[in-house]
């Protein structure tokens, strides 16, 4: 496949892109170089029609960066690289059904997220993405200001932690109860490939504000938080088996939907390594 057969078509106005004329088996490097370009400007990239094996899921990974594997979800067999993100028909909750990004809790954070789908319902279980630079750019000037320095406390104990409610309800899906930790963040970031100013906190994983009182700091997510869930800076994406999302966890956040009850979802999922975060100047 070469890079003059590949079409990148903006899906919204500030996040995603579905690239097609593209078989992610068998990329040369120009088509490659295009890819990670077109990652760093639309935050996420949707391919379609992508019958990987997981092998070939793997090396696809590969040359995007190294692989970082997640210590608490259920590898595929024999695929210890590859997060299963699984839901059947007889099970409620589901993983990731809340808006997030991946892995903020880790000092170094996964750039990328990698999934594939392998079965998907008839019917819904659609991912949203949204950018948080659009939404950083959105911020008024004085809440930009105030933010310009802080740092937040980022931590997985509560949701993958042994007594965590989550935990318990998605139970045998997870792992390594006994691993959980964390780490700060700043709150605005410099995307390591583009430079642009991103709003790095996500209500999943930031228990607060580095040096704030419980409640200063409630105040100030939730005001961010109210900010970040403008549909505007919204996208949902309609999976079909053999569809990936490769998205931007530094650049992006995104949320499973979780309205397919009686029915199995499953995808597949591979994390690619980041660097530690700096603060945007
Ligand atoms: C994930 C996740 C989204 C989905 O794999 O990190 O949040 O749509 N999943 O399954
Ligand atoms: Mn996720």
């Amino acid at each position: 496949m070469t890079s003059s057969t590949l079409t990148i078509t903006p899906v919204s106005e500030h996040v995603g892109a579905e690239v097609s004329g593209v078989d992610l088996a068998n990329l040369d490097d120009a088509a490659l170089q295009t890819i990670v370009d077109a990652w760093g400007e639309y935050g996420v990239l949707f391919f379609r029609d992508q019958a990987l094996t997981s092998p070939q899921h793997i090396a696809f990974a590969e040359r995007i960066a190294p692989i970082d594997v997640n210590k608490f979800f259920t590898p595929v067999d024999g695929y210890p690289q590859i997060a299963e993100v699984r839901k059947e028909p007889d099970q409620d909750v589901n993983i990731g059904g809340g808006w997030h990004t991946d892995h903020s809790y880790d000092p170094a954070p996964a750039r990328g997220s990698i999934l594939l789908a392998r079965e998907v319902p008839p019917e819904g279980g659609d991912t949203k993405f949204m950018s948080v630079g659009a939404a950083y750019d959105g911020l008024p000037d004085d809440l930009k200001k105030t933010i310009s320095t802080l740092r937040a406390n980022h931590s997985n104990a509560h949701i993958f932690g042994p007594e965590s409610k989550h935990a318990k309800e998605v139970g045998h899906r997870l792992q390594n109860p006994d691993h959980v930790g964390g780490t700060t963040h700043p709150l605005v970031i410099a995307h390591p490939q583009t430079g642009r100013k991103m709003l790095y906190v996500n209500a999943a994983f930031v228990t607060g504000i580095v040096g704030w009182s419980e409640d200063d700091s409630n105040e100030l997510l939730a005001t961010l938080y109210e900010h970040l869930v403008r549909p505007e800076y919204s996208y949902q994406f309609s999976w079909e088996v053999g569809s990936i999302a490769m998205w931007d966890n530094l650049a992006t956040w995104h949320w499973a939907l979780n309205d397919y009850h009686g029915h199995r979802r499953l995808m597949h999922r591979i994390t690619v390594e980041g660097v530690e975060l700096s603060a945007a100047a």
